[in-house]
């Protein structure tokens, strides 16, 4: 697929699997991504697979993601990982502002912000997650609400960073429902998120940023949402936690 933007498709775990079985897991995609070149693969275990999971797919085309951060750094924060834990094991990338955890644990705008600053500020790219519920997309409002999260999940970022955050871009009512947003659809709200980025820093540093849709994606509708003029890539939920399904979305979105 010949796009604008390299594609980049990554699996969030959430909280699943053991050390074990997430070894078990990278084992089977690196043989079966090995060839891959033409997308950025990246897998988001749980805190406590990623030394695991790190030492596994060295020298491989694999990449590793975090699914959360705190907003400091070293220091009396009980409970949070800081930025530079993550660099210990090679992360490279981190989820943030995922609307389960916007949900659940209330997390704002502005501390996904303050994460997103945190995340480049240590060389790490953050994936920013935003998306609607399905009673905003039923009361007409999903522009105005993704509008709001993007500008305050991005809020202070200098335009390089910007250009180096990846955005997914995940309508709620999709997620783990079996509901995917339609191709046109999906590519409806990322060419409005690029609108989006162009008012805030210009039409070179939006093109240069990815957007990846997210929301039950699977094999059988990779393509057609990655064939999308503004979908540059997945974030994939259920279909990541087994080889077949994962390496599937990855193959037939090339
Ligand atoms: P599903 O692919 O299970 O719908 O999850 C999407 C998601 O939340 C990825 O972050």
């Amino acid at each position: 697929m010949d796009k604008e933007r390299k594609l980049i498709i990554a699996g969030n775990w959430k909280c699943n699997k053991t050390v074990a079985e997430s070894l078990a897991l990278v084992a089977d995609l690196r043989r079966e991504l090995a060839a891959v070149k033409e997308v950025d693969v990246v897998v988001c275990p749980a805190f406590t697979a990623l030394e695991s999971v790190s030492k596994a797919i060295l020298d491989s085309n694999i990449r590793l993601g975090a699914q959360n951060m705190g907003d400091n750094g070293y220091g009396a924060f009980t409970g949070e990982i800081a930025p530079g834990m993550l660099k210990e094991f090679s992360v490279g990338y981190v989820i943030l502002g995922h609307s389960e955890r916007r949900q659940f644990q209330k997390e704002s705008d502005a501390l996904i912000a303050r994460k997103a600053a945190a995340a480049h500020g240590a060389n790490l790219i953050p994936i920013v997650c935003v998306g609607e519920t399905l009673a905003e997309r039923e009361a007409g409002i999903t522009n105005p609400v993704v509008e709001t999260q993007i500008k305050g999940s991005l809020a202070g970022l200098s335009a390089e960073q910007v250009e180096r955050t990846v955005i997914a871009y995940e309508p709620v009512w999709a997620i783990g429902t079996g509901k995917t947003a339609t191709s046109a659809q999906a590519q409806e709200v990322h060419a409005f998120i690029r609108g989006v980025l162009v008012g805030l820093h210009g039409d070179a540093v939006a093109r240069r940023v990815r957007i990846q849709y997210g929301g039950s994606v699977k094999p059988n509708n990779a393509r057609e949402l990655m064939s999308q003029p503004d979908v540059d890539g997945a974030l994939v939920g259920g279909a990541s936690l087994e080889v077949r399904s994962f390496a599937d979305i990855v193959k037939n979105s090339i």
